[in-house]
């Protein structure tokens, strides 16, 4: 079978690596790619918002299954457009994807459903925000209606920062449409959570439990990122867990099935652990970046065949290694405001199975030279028998890469590691 994979990060990347390991799957194409998806697949340019582009190069090609990493995409119904033409694909229906492009549709989904999550209002403009936040207290959690690829979440320590986030969405418009409404959210503190599923819309399969390290610095520091590294799979109680499955995933899959939603695809749950009790942040509806990097080294099955079962809205059993990974981030100078983009790369070379690079925004220059192109530019894995070991195994491979300028983490997994190792 061929497959088509689209996106060009660290996400894909690990997903092309897992179809190349794929029995059912002779050959990878991937549009647009990065230098590393160069590698074992073949990097293709299609015109992603051209549907019919999409259907004919995958007719052209014999694409047997196509996988969508990124939410646009998903959000512009690419699925629906290649369904109408018979072609296997992971993902919901535009409809369902809403879930992910509206947080006030996410937000009406979570209340039809009863499952716990955070009260909110809808503002829409600096007029209504204020008014509204005298029902809420600091931090105020302001959050653009649309997709802002990470940038429509504004936590305001106070109502001044409240103001000038609220000016900034609909005065100022920076995020255009995205921003013409938006959530006023009671604010959360607590333990993050990465909870995905692989769901057919009526049933479900939960993958290893991910945590998500969003903060740009160590000791979770400095500004917001779109993730500097995960662990999986993350250790917590067993009543949690089932409370978790019982209270947010089951009644999430039962409503998914009550608004009778196309959803061959990834709900990835993104919780928050208030004393031991879930709520949920946000649903997307796809895999996470980086927390597909650490959660499909885990999975015994054939991935290729798994995600070839589910765009066919069949779930496999899954079995998973007791191993834990980890992934460590490697991001531009500037990264997340400006990231430098064109800086020369040098890399190890001689990976184990057990502990490798993938590549993310990363591309190959005139003369065949990778060099950064993007704001997370590199993933180090580590695979092992426990945190503590996957960790050291990361930082000695992530030591031999040669970036000028990179921003990476090195305490990712210690929380972990004190849970598991002593
Ligand atoms: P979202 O895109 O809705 O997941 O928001 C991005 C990030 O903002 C989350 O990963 C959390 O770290 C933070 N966040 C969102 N909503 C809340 C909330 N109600 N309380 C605390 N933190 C939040
Ligand atoms: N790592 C969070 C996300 O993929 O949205």
């Amino acid at each position: 079978m061929h497959a088509l994979v689209i996106g060009s990060g660290g996400r894909e990347h690990s997903i092309v690596k897992s179809f190349a390991e794929s029995v059912l799957i002779e050959q990878i194409f991937v549009s647009p790619g990065n230098a590393g998806t160069d590698e074992i697949a073949v990097n293709v340019i299609i015109d992603l918002k051209n549907h019919e582009a999409v259907v004919q190069f995958c007719k052209l090609q014999n694409i047997g299954l196509v996988f969508i990493g990124p939410e646009d995409p998903l959000v512009d119904g690419l699925c629906d457009s290649l369904r109408a033409a018979d072609i296997l694909v992971v993902g919901p229906s535009k409809k369902a994807a809403q879930l992910e492009g509206s947080k006030i549709f996410a937000k009406k989904f979570m209340e039809a459903a009863g499952v716990p999550t955070a009260k909110a209002d809808i503002v829409n403009s600096v007029e209504s925000t204020m008014a509204a936040a005298k029902n809420y207290t600091a931090p105020y959690i302001l959050k653009a209606d649309g997709l802002a690829a990470g940038k429509g979440v504004f936590i305001c320590r106070t109502l001044e920062i409240l103001e000038s986030a609220a000016k900034k969405i609909f005065v100022e418009k920076t995020l255009g449409a995205a921003g013409e409404t938006a959530l006023l959210e009671q604010n959360l503190p607590g333990t993050e959570i990465s909870f995905l599923v692989l769901t057919n819309g009526e049933t479900f399969q939960a993958l290893p439990l991910a945590q998500d390290h969003k903060r740009l610095l160590n000791k979770n520091l400095g500004p917001n990122t779109g993730g500097m590294g995960t662990v999986a799979p993350m250790d917590i109680p067993h009543y949690l867990y089932h409370k978790i499955i019982e209270k947010v995933i089951q009644p999430s899959v039962d409503q998914l099935k009550k608004e009778n939603y196309l959803f061959y695809g990834i709900l990835f749950v993104g919780l928050m652990i208030v004393d031991n009790e879930p709520y949920v942040l946000e649903y997307n509806v796809r895999l996470g970046d980086p927390e597909t990097q650490v959660i499909l080294p885990l999975i015994k099955n054939d991935i290729g065949k798994v995600f070839h079962d589910l765009a066919q809205g069949q779930l496999e059993e899954l079995s998973f290694t007791n191993k834990k990974s980890i992934c460590i981030v490697n991001a531009a100078a500037g990264y997340p405001g400006n990231p430098v983009k064109d800086t020369p790369i040098h890399l190890p070379i001689g990976f184990q199975p057990d502990v490798y690079i993938l590549h993310a925004g990363t591309k190959l220059d005139a003369n065949g030279y990778i060099r950064s192109n993007g704001g997370r530019v590199l993933n180090v894995i580590a695979i092992d028998e426990t945190f503590e070991k996957a960790k050291n195994k990361a930082l000695e491979l992530n030591a031999k890469i040669n970036f000028e300028g990179r921003q990476y983490r090195t305490d990712i997994g210690n929380y972990q590691s004190k849970r598991q190792d002593t």
